[in-house]
């Protein structure tokens, strides 16, 4: 049997291929102009960086890492890397920069999930983290660089959901309630939110499972256990989405699968996708560092946009993926006109003018791979063209052929 590519991994082939970097060509200049600069972390960290930083009780940690022993050493494919870059942050003393330090990664993580449209098990991640202030100004230049990312992609409509999970303090009192709200109701709860009213009770108001729902609509707001300090940060928060004119719906059950967030947690939702909905997820981790031993405090927040989803939501808005073009296709029909045109290819190339020079072959075979390249022009070689220096190019949506000299070429194909 043939081998396959593993369940839940998929190949990205050209036309589709294109997409991709020109998602990721869009996002780094978008990120340059907020003066988010690239840092690229390993690909597989210690196992006790993720259960310490995204949490033991997460879905993530209890069951969807892909963790190895290497001789002793536990090791894990980063299934996020927000962890890793809070490492790296401790590690290379970046609090000793001044000011907001603005990092941003694209690359893969790895989740052993369910398998469907639009989740993997290898999936790409085009995130950011803004490292060195608790200030809520920082939160809404955050958003508001997601924002800006999804529309430079051409992708519009999505709804931005926020929320504050509060400080520890407010949160532990607010766990406290549902603890006890729960008990009560734990025989009509899902076997999965039974589990989780013990072990994480936050992560049952985001069930998704129609048995919880009456359930988790009779809970209280984690917006009533909040202390003054966490109310003022998440209007403030408001307040200059208000001024940027980015829309928002204020949404309390908002409190995101990982345990390392503090105050706006915030997620921005796709029409175009299905179930899995979720474009991008984000938020602030004001103690993510010390428990990852930093003995600094370095308050951050951040997000990551899913670019598996992001590709499926600009395909969407374009109406499919666009056939991949081809300035010119040079058509040789001998061998000295071959050896003519692979030194006409290569000048136009050193001009960055993308060019395929076929080997030799009759004229109808030549125009059958041209349009099958998607070539704008064809430029014909025979052995006439050659003793006169002057070439056949063939626009090949008009059909119009003029002669032409090989030191206009550039010029008519870049016109
Ligand atoms: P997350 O919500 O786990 O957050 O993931 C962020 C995004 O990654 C999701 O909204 C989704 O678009 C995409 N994603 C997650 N799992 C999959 C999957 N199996 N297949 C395809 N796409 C997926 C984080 O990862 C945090 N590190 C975000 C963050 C950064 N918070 C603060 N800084």
């Amino acid at each position: 049997m043939s081998i396959r590519a593993i369940k839940g991994t998929r190949d990205i082939l050209p036309p589709a291929s294109a997409v991709w970097n020109e998602i990721e060509e869009t996002s780094r200049r978008v990120f340059r102009t907020f003066n988010v600069h690239e840092i690229r972390t390993p690909i597989f960290e210690e196992t006790a960086l993720f259960s310490r930083g995204v949490g033991e009780e997460t879905d993530i940690v209890s069951k969807e890492m892909y963790t190895f022993d290497d001789h002793g050493d536990s090791l894990t494919l980063r299934p996020e890397n927000t962890a890793s870059v809070i490492r790296a942050f401790i590690e290379h003393r970046m609090d000793q920069i001044p000011g907001v330090k603005k990092l941003f990664y694209i690359g893969p993580m790895f989740r052993r999930e369910r398998p469907q449209k639009g989740r993997y098990r290898q999936f790409s991640q085009i995130g950011a983290e803004l490292i060195g202030s608790d200030s809520p100004t920082v939160d809404a230049e955050t958003i508001e660089l997601v924002d800006t990312l999804l529309k430079a992609n051409g992708v519009h409509g999505a709804r931005l959901l926020i929320n504050s999970v509060g400080d520890p303090e407010s949160r532990a009192r607010y766990i406290a309630r549902l603890k006890s709200d729960l008990e009560k109701y734990i025989g009509e709860l899902s076997p999965d939110s039974q589990r989780r009213a013990v072990t994480n009770p936050l992560r049952v108001l985001d069930s998704k499972d129609p048995q919880d729902q009456p359930i988790v609509e009779k809970l209280p707001s984690i917006h009533e256990y909040l202390n003054e300090a966490c109310t003022e940060h998440f209007a403030a928060v408001r307040r200059y989405l208000d001024d940027r004119g980015i829309a928002y719906e204020v949404t309390p059950r908002l409190v995101r699968g990982l345990d390392y967030y503090t105050h706006t947690t915030f997620e921005f939702l796709h029409g175009a996708l299905g179930a899995q909905n979720a474009i991008c997820g984000g938020g602030r981790y004001n103690g993510l560092a010390e428990s990852l031993g930093s003995k600094v405090p370095a308050p951050g927040i951040g997000f990551s946009i899913g670019e598996d989803r992001l590709v499926m939501a600009v395909e969407e808005a374009r109406g499919g993926i666009p056939a991949l073009s081809l300035p010119l296709f040079i058509a040789p029909m001998t061998e000295a006109a071959f050896r003519k045109g692979a030194l006409i290819a290569r000048a136009l190339r050193a001009q960055n003018i993308a060019v395929e020079v076929n080997a030799p072959a009759k004229m109808k075979r030549l125009m059958e791979l041209a349009n099958k390249a998607n070539a704008r022009h064809t430029l014909l070689i025979g052995d006439d063209e050659l003793a006169n220096g002057r070439y056949g190019l063939k626009n090949m949506q008009t059909g119009d052929q003029q002669s032409v000299a090989e030191a206009d070429l550039a010029t008519l194909l870049t016109a």
